[in-house]
């Protein structure tokens, strides 16, 4: 068998970069991990390395830091770079624009800079459903057009422009070693690792509905406030595609061996979406949440909240013809290890560094 490739994960310490830490060790990968730590701790990568029982290799950095990046590639023979780092909070975007374009489309300039410079041109790209502009039909395919409507959504949409410009000036350059780029477009993740020692760990007051459901599960927050019960969905409120952080991980191995096989092509920028293909209530979620876990969330119905949409989920095709992926856990899965996550850490990795 072929030696197993070296990864760089940036924003590995953050939720979904920990998980996707556990399946690139369990797959064999060698993986560095550069994370400045602003929406994280070190301790879920002691978690990664406990579970796991492998070691990886930890650089506490910024994308933005040009040199801490050259020393990176050169110290390491790093082959493909999956890219998590970013802030991801859609309020804190609107209140603070320029922090995001600056943390997430010049971050990942100055990273795709160092990558180049180090010959390093396989990048599997954190994209969102958040990209996708209104539609008439509320399953989204990669070819529906785009049309963020808050910083944070556009932060992405620049970078997925970027990458493929990128990958376009390499056509025209006739460049014999061409960028190979995934755009991966996440709908709703959840949930956690079975084993409860790494989960979603959100500062302050959880923006989103599952991590909000089970803070008041466990008692730290009264009451979750659920958005509109008046859009055109069968119970009124807002339906997602919530998608295992588990399966949602694993796409990105799949993105890793597409691009390193015939099949991708000599090189291009392609995106995909990530999720289940099926969409899913807030009452719903309320539902399946107090049925698995038999704790009574306490709701009251609010107005709708700037900016939602009544109802989007994937249409996931794409993702299993060309990258052999689809999502595999259910529903009960995602609240059972979701809640498996928050009742062992209720605190979430707390005072741990
Ligand atoms: P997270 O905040 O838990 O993880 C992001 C990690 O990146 C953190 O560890 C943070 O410290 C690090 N980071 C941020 N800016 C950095 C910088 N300049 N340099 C180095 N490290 C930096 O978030 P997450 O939920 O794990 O999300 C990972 C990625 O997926 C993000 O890019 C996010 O935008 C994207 N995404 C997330 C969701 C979601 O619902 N969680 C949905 C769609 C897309
Ligand atoms: N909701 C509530 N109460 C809450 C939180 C959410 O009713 O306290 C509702 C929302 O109105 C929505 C649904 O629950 O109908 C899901 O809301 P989330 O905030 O969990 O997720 P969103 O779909 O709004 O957005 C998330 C991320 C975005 C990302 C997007 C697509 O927050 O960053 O998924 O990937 F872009």
């Amino acid at each position: 068998m072929m030696p197993k490739k070296k990864i760089l994960v940036t924003g590995g310490a953050g939720y979904i970069g920990s998980h996707a830490c556990v399946e690139l060790l369990q797959a064999g990968y060698d993986i560095v991990v550069a994370d400045n730590l602003s929406n994280s701790k070190t301790e879920s990568l002691a978690r990664v390395q406990q579970i796991t029982g492998k070691n990886l290799k930890f650089y506490q950095a910024d994308i933005r830091d040009k040199a801490a990046l050259d020393e990176i590639f050169d110290q390491n023979p790093i082959d493909t770079v999956i890219h998590f780092a970013g802030l991801k909070a859609v309020g804190e975007s609107c209140s603070k624009p320029h922090l995001y374009y600056h943390n997430n489309v010049y971050g990942t300039l100055v990273l795709t800079e160092a990558m180049q410079a180090a010959g390093v041109k396989r990048l599997v790209f954190s994209s969102s459903a958040t990209v996708y502009g209104e539609s008439d039909t509320p399953q989204y395919a990669e070819d529906f057009p785009l049309g963020a409507i808050n910083p944070y959504g556009r932060s992405k949409a620049m970078i997925e422009d970027i990458l493929r410009d990128l990958s376009a000036a390499d056509h025209i350059n006739q460049d014999p070693s061409p960028w190979k780029i995934a755009l991966l477009r996440y709908f709703n993740p959840i949930g956690a690792h079975a084993s409860g020692l790494i989960g979603e760990d959100p500062n302050g007051i959880p923006n989103n509905l599952m991590p909000y459901i089970s803070q008041v599960a466990v008692g730290k927050l009264a009451q979750l406030s659920v958005f509109g019960n008046d859009y055109p969905t069968p119970d009124g409120t807002g339906i997602r595609d919530y998608i295992h952080v588990v399966d949602l991980v694993k796409g990105h191995i799949k993105a890793i061996e597409t691009l390193d096989s015939d099949a991708f092509g000599p090189g291009g920028c392609k995106a995909y979406n990530l999720g289940t293909g099926r969409g899913y209530s807030v009452l719903e979620m309320i539902q399946a949440f107090e049925r698995v876990t038999g704790k009574a969330i306490n709701y009251q119905i609010v107005g709708r909240r700037a900016g939602d949409l009544a109802e989007c989920f994937a249409n996931p095709k794409r993702a299993l013809q060309e990258l052999g992926w689809q999502a595999e856990k259910n529903l009960d899965d995602m609240v059972a290890d979701t809640w498996n996550w928050q009742s062992k850490n209720p605190q979430g990795y707390g005072s741990l560094m």
